[in-house]
């Protein structure tokens, strides 16, 4: 296994992270024992980096992760990093109502996923989305008290804009932003990118597959279940779903030139966007999982990051990454 650490001062973890939180939520039905085998093998594939949310399927997911974890060999459980994010207020019906960065709230919430995880600390805390009520240097000096406290060892931030970077950074190091970052959601590299590696901050980057978008699997007649994320997106709706598969075509001529997948393609080129981002894939059944860790074998040169540049150039995506209704959500878009 290869590996990354994140940030200056965060963790050195395998150089894919496994990102759980489609065996819980948001991407429709998912089968616990085939969960539970998926995590077993990427820990017996030497990944170290587990990433989920308290709020995936309301505890579900650090629940599921915790009972795979403790029947894990000891030496991956040794190995394994976990980054959880909590913050987002959920309510029974599987609504958001927004989210609470409190300083009381951000120990609240850890005391939980301890407890739900079965683990005495947590590697990567953060917020999922930054809580426009309080001060951002508020939550992260919270997260900071509880490293001090042994309960986590990394503050991580999570779907937020350079200013906001800049000031958690001032007051606590962070080890890694996690924001979306794939072929078709460039949006960082104008303006978040840089100044992470200017504060020598790492990026866990999830959506590497646009949700399964550009995976190479993604059958344009799939019909999604109530709840699933994808019903809602902008990029899976009509003409964009369309225009965004056409150019999964695009990029599959390129793949096959390599013998290689869609999908291993598309996690190789952030793989090769450097050394300091770690791609996060959200694999729910092992047979995904290799195919994911296949990327780890296929270096792209420049010959072939043109090509693929030529097959989806930026800002090529239709429609916009969230609903409306999440985008204002993220700091990161402001
Ligand atoms: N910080 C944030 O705001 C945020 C937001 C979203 C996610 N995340 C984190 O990032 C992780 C990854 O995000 P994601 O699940 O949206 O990412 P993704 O890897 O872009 O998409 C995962 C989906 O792609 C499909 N897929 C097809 N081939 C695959 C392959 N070879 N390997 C993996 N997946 C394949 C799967 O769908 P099928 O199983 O249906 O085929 C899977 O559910 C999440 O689990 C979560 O931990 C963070």
């Amino acid at each position: 296994m290869q590996h990354r650490t994140l940030g200056t001062t965060g963790p050195r973890v395998s150089a894919l992270g496994l990102g759980a939180m489609g065996m819980s939520a948001l991407y429709g039905e998912a089968d616990r024992a085939e969960s539970i085998a998926t995590i077993h093998a990427a820990l017996d594939a030497g990944v170290t980096l587990i990433d989920t949310g308290d709020f995936y399927g309301m505890g579900h997911n650090e629940l599921l992760i915790g009972e795979a974890l403790r029947t894990a060999g000891e030496a991956a459980r040794a190995k394994a990093r976990i980054s959880v994010k909590f913050g987002a207020l959920r309510d029974p019906d599987g609504g958001w109502s927004g989210y609470d960065g409190r300083p009381a709230a951000v120990k609240n919430f850890a005391a939980y996923s301890l407890q739900r995880l079965g683990t005495d600390h947590i590697d990567v805390y953060r917020i999922a989305r930054l809580d426009p009520g309080v001060p951002v240097e508020e939550t992260v000096g919270a997260i900071a008290e509880l490293v001090e406290a042994g309960h986590v060892r990394h503050v991580g931030l999570s779907e937020v804009g350079a200013d906001t970077l800049r000031r958690a950074a001032a007051v606590v190091p962070i080890s890694d932003l996690q924001i979306e970052y794939s072929l078709i959601s460039r949006g960082i590299e104008e303006q978040i990118l840089p100044t992470a590696r200017e504060l020598g901050i790492g990026i866990t980057a999830y959506g590497v597959l646009s949700r399964g978008l550009i995976s190479g699997h993604f059958d344009r007649d799939r019909q999604l279940g109530a709840g699933d994320f994808r019903g809602m997106s902008p990029r899976f709706q009509g003409e964009n779903l369309q225009r965004n598969l056409d150019l999964v075509d695009a990029l599959r001529k390129v793949a096959e030139g390599r013998g290689a997948s869609v999908a291993q393609t598309a996690i190789a080129w952030v793989l090769a966007q450097g050394e300091d981002i770690v791609p996060l894939v959200g694999a729910r059944r092992r047979d995904r999982l290799t195919e994911a860790l296949g990327a780890l074998d296929l270096t792209l040169d420049a010959a072939d990051l043109a090509a693929i540049e030529e097959a989806v150039p930026a800002g090529a995506a239709s429609g916009a990454r969230y609903p409306d209704s999440q985008m204002t959500h993220l700091d990161s878009e402001r």
